[in-house]
């Protein structure tokens, strides 16, 4: 029913992914699509357009009902009205809570990889941020190195600001990693912000679920979501928290007052796409999955046989590409993509560049592939061409 094999020309229009980049160079970076968003979205866009009443605004009861049931929906969590808080996006939503919840001295945990925006967030207004690395399991899956997350906790950190599903990896945390990680949040009384913007974006095979959602875990956890990944809204700015706390919930709203934000006054259009989304885009959703699985098929076509390989993501439209085989750093891997046509975020942007201390990190680089398939195609074979007999 949706044409995701349309192509829109977005050079020359502000696009953040664009931006300076050389025509014959696709960008493959910023986590944002090349899709349309639900015609509906538009539409309401352009309806309002059309009348021209642009004054204050506030979020009416159809707003609300739109993100409650398209929770409801897709979650199977009830939201009660009064646990909501209606937010301009999700990073300065995460930055709020933990303003809220620490002071300036107070450690807070954040885990790698992960997008240094989130990173930074940890070290804000004179936090210290506490830096978990992520292991690879038996498996070789990303998960939780517990024993040291229990280190940060017992050594005082107040706050876990998490991921969950987690960019870049493509991870969706099961069951037994998050009652795991409630059970050491119980035991040292940390409060956890757990950043849920990808979590619509979930493969067949796997489940999202809340941590909010396992037993006394409600009061002690900050969930923030937004449609901006699910639906392509990215530059809309808009999005929700839910928090069961009474008092911590004025705290946060405080917080989002004091930093600019008076929530349930998002921006007009903003506010507009956002119901529009929730209220018509489940079919547009379930297909666009189908659309973004079957690109991953093809990567993995592509990338059968050559000395760079991906663990197939549970959720989002992002591959994290591991080129460990290949011993390049930082530079000389941003240098053989860019001889290949191709631009990507280098591993080292989810480590903050530490070049000096090694992750593994900078063996690797992120592949956003939510685009059309005459896109993806020649950028696949791009790569094909360059990395096989490397
Ligand atoms: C995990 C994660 N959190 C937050 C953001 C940014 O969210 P917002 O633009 O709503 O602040 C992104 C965007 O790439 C992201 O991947």
């Amino acid at each position: 029913m949706y044409d995701f094999d349309k192509l829109v020309n977005r050079r020359g229009m502000g696009t953040c992914k664009y931006l300076g980049v050389d025509e014959n160079i696709l960008p493959m970076t910023i986590a944002d699509m090349e899709f349309l968003p639900p015609p509906e979205v538009t539409e309401a866009i352009a309806k309002r357009a059309k009348i021209g009443n642009y004054g204050y605004t506030m979020m009416t009861d159809e707003d609300y009902e739109a993100v409650m049931s398209w929770v409801q929906k897709r979650h199977n969590f009830a939201i009660k009205r009064e646990e909501l808080l209606p937010t301009c996006g999700v990073l300065n939503t995460m930055r709020c809570s933990m303003y809220s919840l620490t002071e300036a001295g107070d450690k807070v945990v954040v885990v790698l990889p992960l997008h240094t925006p989130s990173i930074k967030s940890a070290s804000m207004q004179g936090r210290i941020a506490c830096e978990s690395y992520m292991k690879l399991d038996e498996a070789g899956d990303y998960t939780f190195d517990f024993a040291d997350l229990e280190r940060h906790f017992s050594d005082g950190a107040k706050v876990l600001m998490m991921c969950s599903p987690h960019n870049p990896t493509g991870r969706v945390w099961r069951m037994d990693e998050l009652t795991k990680l409630a059970e050491l949040v119980k035991k040292y009384n940390v409060m956890v912000i757990s950043d849920e913007i990808h979590r619509d974006l979930i493969y067949r095979g796997s489940k999202h679920i809340m941590l909010a959602s396992l037993p006394d875990m409600a009061e002690r956890v900050v969930t923030v979501f937004s449609p901006s990944k699910t639906f392509n809204l990215g530059g809309c700015h808009i999005g929700s928290a839910v928090i069961a706390d009474a008092e911590l919930r004025e705290r946060v709203r405080a917080k989002l007052y004091e930093f600019g934000h008076e929530c349930g006054r998002p921006p007009l259009f903003s506010l507009i796409a956002q119901t529009a989304a929730y209220k018509y885009g489940e079919n547009y959703l379930d297909e666009m999955l189908e659309y973004l699985s079957s690109n991953i098929d093809l990567a993995e076509e592509y990338f059968a046989d050559l000395p760079i390989s991906f663990r197939r993501p549970e959720a989002s439209f992002l591959l994290w590409v591991d080129c460990r085989k290949l011993n390049l750093n930082t530079a000389e891997l941003g240098k053989v993509l860019q001889e290949a046509g191709i631009s990507a975020d280098p591993g080292h942007y989810y480590d903050t560049y530490k070049i000096n201390d090694y992750h593994g990190l900078q063996h690797h680089f992120r592949l956003a592939i939510g685009m059309p398939k005459a896109l993806l195609e020649p950028a696949l074979e791009r790569l094909r061409k360059r990395f096989l007999n490397f």
